[in-house]
């Protein structure tokens, strides 16, 4: 068996090899290279009318970073800086400064920017766990109010609820549980979206979801928890635009191409934009080689992409970071692996120097291939 990665793919491709390459799929590399040379993916994107984006944090704000999400990016969205933690760490004085950078940084480069995170049951404060119910639900009001006001116009859209489908598979636990769920019930949620169009009544409001692109049964009950969501969400009137599916890809997870399309279009019938909101690949668990994991992380995000762009209604893609040296990958690599026995992973388009993956190129090609959105 001839073990692909990407010098052999093109000597291959070259030695008449390229036929059954190409039936398999596994010729993205080859093609995007010959195709995009030095654009970025933000043009490449923007081309079929797609917005490319990536998160970036305030630990990204030096000259190379920057040079990079210029070239490559037309929207940013905060990591960590817009969580309720991080503007609100103590009750009082609310803190925006590294929000206030990252936005700066967006507007200076005419980029748009998408606001993550309003209201999320996870990511919280301490203080926040012992207030009343009464005390919950006057926070929610006030700080989305707050938050939205004071950037309207210069948020595009905002996650107004972040992971709202609970992971324990008993039909009563169907939504995640935290502070605003225990306070409110499954009304937090409208609460949310309400005070959001309120406050900014041209904003894109998003429900952002997790998991829905795993092809097993845990995924699948995602994706039957999130329309029953959005089905209820509906009917009450709630003002709900886009439905952000995060897209962390886990290579240890099927990926099933024909029931994720019938999910997106079960979206879009609904009326609903359709945004990948954290696109990143988790290869933590493929025992191989640095270069075997690359190709295999590619291969993933071009089936994925691929697929979720065929559907008419994704119109913005957001890479989880940019590179694999970002602080969240750090931080992903330490929760699950404290002595550092495995190697670090590597999730993103750029590598730890800022030099494109084969992951760059499965995606170029993917918006390349892409139908122009109408
Ligand atoms: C992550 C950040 O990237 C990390 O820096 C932080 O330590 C933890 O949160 N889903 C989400 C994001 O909606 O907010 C998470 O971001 C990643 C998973």
């Amino acid at each position: 068996m001839i073990a692909l990665n990407r010098r052999n793919l093109l000597t291959g491709l070259a030695a008449g090899l390229a036929a059954p390459l190409l039936d398999s799929g596994l010729c993205w590399a080859a093609k995007a290279a010959e195709s995009s040379a030095d654009r970025g993916l933000a043009a490449i994107a923007g081309e079929k009318g797609i917005t490319f984006g990536a998160a970036m944090t305030v630990h990204e704000l030096t000259s190379a970073y920057r040079a990079l999400y210029a070239r490559e990016v037309r929207l940013i969205t905060p990591g960590n800086e817009l969580k309720l933690a991080a503007i609100r760490p103590r009750q009082g004085a609310p803190r925006y400064g590294g929000a206030d950078r990252l936005i700066s940084f967006a507007e200076e480069h005419e980029m748009l920017v998408h606001g993550h995170v309003l209201i999320w049951n996870e990511w919280l404060p301490d203080w926040i766990k012992n207030l009343s119910s009464e005390s919950i639900a006057r926070l929610l009001d006030y700080h989305v109010g707050q938050v939205v006001e004071r950037y309207h116009g210069r948020v595009h859209s905002w996650d107004v609820v972040n992971e709202p489908i609970g992971t324990d598979r008993s039909p009563d636990k169907w939504l995640y549980p935290g502070p605003f769920l225990s306070a409110l019930g499954e009304g937090y949620i409208d609460r949310a979206f309400r005070r959001a169009r309120e406050a900014d009544p041209d904003a894109v409001l998003v429900l952002n979801e997790t998991h829905t692109e795993r092809g097993d049964s845990f995924g699948r009950m995602y994706r039957r928890r999130l329309l029953r969501l959005v089905d209820r969400l509906q009917q009450d009137g709630v003002p709900l635009d886009a439905i952000g599916l995060q897209g962390h890809l886990d290579l240890s997870a099927r990926f099933d191409p024909d029931g994720f399309l019938a999910f997106l279009e079960q979206i879009a019938a609904r009326g609903l934009s359709i945004q990948i909101t954290e696109l990143d690949v988790d290869d933590r668990r493929v025992r191989a080689d640095v270069e075997t994991r690359d190709h295999k992380a590619a291969e993933r995000l071009y089936t994925f992409l691929s697929t979720a762009l065929s559907c008419p209604s994704v119109n913005v893609v957001v890479a989880w970071q940019i590179d694999d040296a970002s602080h969240y990958y750090t931080w992903l690599a330490r929760r699950d692996d404290p002595q550092g026995r495995r190697p670090l992973p590597r999730p993103a388009l750029f590598d730890h120097q800022l030099a494109k993956k084969p992951a760059w190129f499965a995606v170029a090609r993917a918006f390349s291939e892409a139908v122009p959105r109408p």
